[in-house]
């Protein structure tokens, strides 16, 4: 029945006037050819399910359509809704989990690489961003204003998936999460209406979106306060492996002091490769501010740091290039003990390094990643707070991640990623820091993040989708994401 169904999509994509006729339908009529590539057209169709990042991820849709407006958008969901076909949708393509924003010959995936706009108000100080644009292009727009967005910190990541799970950024401290500076969403609803969710429009939906992800929608543009674009001190700091234990101790001294929020930073251990990654951005053009003392006193084996725009800073770490990836969170509260028993489970001789170790390329990464209790408050404070059910404690973001080259590690990787992530859980939950909250945009699929908000903001989340998708299309169309948990 689906493929049926899935071939009459297909077909009415390409054939507007017989569709027209066929189900008497007017909408359909504006559907063009132009917007869909099928898996005939072959070097067009592998360029587009081949994006973007991880090849874990790759699939083969039935097509990919490609709107270019929300009315596009409009027109896409109201045709698959119709015929019951499955889809999946795609900004950045950044999420490494296989089936988040791809789909298989079963359905169709909405690719929205071309709603990328970026434009901005000087009188509203407000961005509009396209969901489809990529954080380099954004900031690269917004320069010309000498403004900047709370946004991704690597920049060819997506703009939809990033805001749509939270999204952390070096302005985290001073402002919230990239969802908490968004002041209005434009979302296409499962019946193919477009609406503006803002605070005064559908503020129950604009809640939802604060962490919700696909569930309610396909968002089509995301309208983001700005902030003016900061010159800054920092850069990279490597170390050796052999720092590890002292590097954990020092980011731990970082988060029990009084906290400056112009002071961020980001560390990145990889034991596989014997390097520990410390990069640090201070929000204002001071060198060696205070509150990184605790780091001071360590050896870096090399360090580049100066002053320079955020966005230099940001751009001066090119992504890793390994084309397979996965990874898993978790997160708690700082803990110096914890922090040297986790550690301990990273020398080069435990089962998951040498596990990782010994795929080709193998690679593990744990992004260590610290959130202050203001970034929190700052979110609250924000037009109704967000769904993410976050603590207002210091607190940090723990991931486990690792890349390699050949689909003939994928078990083993994977299964070392896991059970390390299990391990530092187990520690976590000991030592009486660990915290509920999963980031979603570390997460597996695997890991169940909504319900992690807790059962109150699972409750208000069910609410807002029964009454923006009374017939559940975006739990069970879209099957890619993390869903809505289901019972609570
Ligand atoms: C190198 C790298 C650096 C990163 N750095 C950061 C960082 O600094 N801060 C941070 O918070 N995260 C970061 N992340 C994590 C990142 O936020 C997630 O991978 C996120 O999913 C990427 O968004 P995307 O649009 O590229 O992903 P996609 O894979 O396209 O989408 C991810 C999910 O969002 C849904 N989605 C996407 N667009 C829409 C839309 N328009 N409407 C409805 N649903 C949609 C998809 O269906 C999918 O389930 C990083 C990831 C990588 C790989
Ligand atoms: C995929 O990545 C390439 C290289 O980083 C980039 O040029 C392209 O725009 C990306 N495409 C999408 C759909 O994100
Ligand atoms: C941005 O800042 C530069 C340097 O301070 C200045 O010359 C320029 O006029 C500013 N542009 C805008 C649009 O404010
Ligand atoms: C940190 O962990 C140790 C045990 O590892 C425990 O004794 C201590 O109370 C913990 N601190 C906090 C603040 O939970």
């Amino acid at each position: 029945m689906v493929v049926i169904a899935l071939f009459a999509v297909v077909w009415t994509l390409l054939s507007p006037t017989k569709i027209m006729a066929s189900t008497g339908t007017r909408d359909l009529h504006a559907l063009r050819p132009d917007l869909v590539t099928l898996p005939s057209q072959t070097e067009q169709f592998e360029q587009l399910s081949d994006e973007n990042w991880s090849q874990t991820v790759w699939q083969r849709p039935a097509c990919v359509a490609s709107p270019a407006c929300a009315a596009d958008v409009s027109l896409l969901v109201k045709t698959l809704v119709k015929a019951e076909v499955p889809f999946a949708i795609r900004s950045g393509g950044h999420s490494p989990n296989r089936g988040d924003a791809t789909i298989d010959g079963s359905g169709v995936m909405i690719s929205m690489h071309r709603l990328n706009q970026v434009t901005y108000n000087p009188h509203s100080q407000l961005a509009n961003i396209g969901p489809g644009a990529l954080w380099g292009a954004v900031y690269t727009a917004l320069d010309q204003h000498n403004v900047t967005v709370v946004g991704g910190r690597v920049m060819p990541v997506g703009v939809g998936g990033l805001t749509l799970g939270g999204g952390l950024s070096y302005l985290s401290y001073l402002h919230g999460l990239a969802c908490d500076n968004i002041v209005s969403y434009e979302v296409v609803l499962a019946d193919g209406q477009i609406v503006e969710a803002s605070e005064i429009s559908h503020p129950d939906l604009f809640w939802a979106l604060k962490g919700g992800s696909n569930n309610f929608g396909v968002l089509t543009r995301f309208t983001s306060q700005t902030f003016p674009a900061p010159q800054v001190w920092g850069g990279l700091l490597v170390f050796g492996a052999d720092q590890m234990a002292a590097l954990m101790q020092a980011l731990y001294e970082y988060q029990t002091a009084p906290q400056d929020p112009e002071a961020n930073l980001i560390i990145n251990l990889l034991p596989t490769n014997g390097l520990l990654l410390l990069t640090l951005v201070y929000l204002k053009p001071v060198e060696k501010p205070a509150a990184f003392a605790p780091f001071y006193s360590l050896t870096p084996v090399s360090e580049q740091t100066g002053v320079m725009s955020l966005h230099q800073l940001m751009e001066l770490f090119p992504p890793a290039t390994l084309p397979r990836w996965t990874w898993y969170d978790t997160s708690f509260r700082p803990n110096a003990s914890l922090y040297a028993e986790i550690s301990a489970l990273l020398a080069p001789s435990a089962p998951e390094v040498s596990a990782v170790a010994g795929a080709a390329s193998g690679s593990l990464i744990m992004a260590v990643q610290p959130i202050s209790a203001s970034a929190v408050l700052a979110g609250r404070a924000r037009r109704g707070g967000n769904a993410l059910g976050l603590e207002a404690v210091e607190q940090t973001w723990w991931s486990v991640s690792a890349g390699w080259a050949s689909a003939d590690d994928d078990g083993v990787v994977d299964g070392a990623v896991h059970a390390l992530r299990d391990k530092i859980d187990a520690l976590a939950a000991r030592s009486g820091t660990r915290l509920d909250y999963l980031f979603m945009n570390d997460a597996n699929a695997r890991q169940e993040v909504i319900a992690s908000y807790g059962p109150e903001n699972v409750r208000r989340l069910w609410e807002v989708a029964r009454r923006y998708d009374p017939h559940g299309v975006f739990q069970r169309l879209v099957p890619g994401g993390q869903k809505l948990p289901l019972k609570c």
